[in-house]
């Protein structure tokens, strides 16, 4: 029923900013704290600037909670995490099964959590080791930019573009629009030996990627996730 209502409002061109929604839901966990993660709280941090851009998405995705709730209450935790999953499929990605059952939280998330776009490739497996998270989930999880506006490919196709173009390493050319290309971040991946193996490899075997993507995204959403008992 989920799927079937996030399916009616949820098209291509959206699929981004939807999966984005994931990422900032999710990426506040901290194993250390023990606090963060996939509870829906996002819908309370919209004002903050890393959050930019993703009332949209929420608002979207209100409508298809909205229809679910009057059947059966849903958490923002699972509409999200389901949604995520939809937009990669809808953009001909891997498919990607869900478990339901999180609980929302009633207030923000500690500030600071997400990775800033200026962080270096050390920097930023650090950030991620502290959700739980390894290097090459990092990869594997940074593979979503693939989608939206960042010169990875076609914007609404979900493949293993975005590890072909970080090897071309199209913004070091003058040529066009190619130093628009890709976030520093994206940028910096590029430059560690053991993300690089890890490029090379989604670079080259798609399925690898989808695999290693789903597997990922599974990881994530379940992020500090608190859940109902049964
Ligand atoms: C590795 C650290 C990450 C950083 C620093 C980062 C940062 C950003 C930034 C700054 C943008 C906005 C680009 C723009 O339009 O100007 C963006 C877009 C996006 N991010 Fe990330 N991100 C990261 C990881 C992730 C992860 C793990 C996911 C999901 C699994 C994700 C999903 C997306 C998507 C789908 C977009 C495109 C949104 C759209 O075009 O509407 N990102 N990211």
């Amino acid at each position: 029923m989920i799927k079937e209502e996030v399916r009616k409002v949820v098209s291509k061109a959206k699929a981004a900013g939807v999966l984005r929604l994931v990422f900032h839901d999710a990426g506040t966990f901290e194993m250390g704290e023990n606090s963060g993660g996939m509870n829906g709280s996002i819908v309370y941090e919209l004002e903050r600037p890393e959050n930019a851009g993703l009332k949209k998405p929420v608002k979207i995705l209100e409508k298809a909670k909205g229809e679910v709730d009057a059947r059966r209450p849903v958490s923002w935790a699972d509409m999200i995490a389901v949604a995520g999953a939809e937009a990669v499929s809808v953009c001909e990605g891997p498919i990607i099964p869900v478990v339901l059952g999180r609980l929302d939280s009633m207030k923000p998330d500690p500030e600071g959590r997400l990775p800033e776009e200026t962080l270096d490739a050390f920097g930023l497996k650090k950030c991620f080791q502290r959700k739980g998270l390894s290097t090459q989930e990092l990869v594997a999880l940074s593979g979503a930019h693939t989608l939206g506006s960042k010169g990875f490919g076609n914007p609404v196709v979900f493949d293993n573009s975005y590890y072909k173009v970080l090897l071309e390493k199209p913004w070091m050319s003058s040529a066009g629009m190619s130093g628009m290309i890709g976030l520093p971040s994206d940028r910096a991946l590029v430059e560690d030996d053991q993300c690089l193996r890890w490029i090379e490899k989604y670079a080259n075997d798609q399925n690898l990627f989808f695999k290693d993507f789903k597997n990922a995204y599974v990881k994530l959403v379940n992020s500090g996730a608190r859940w109902r008992s049964l």
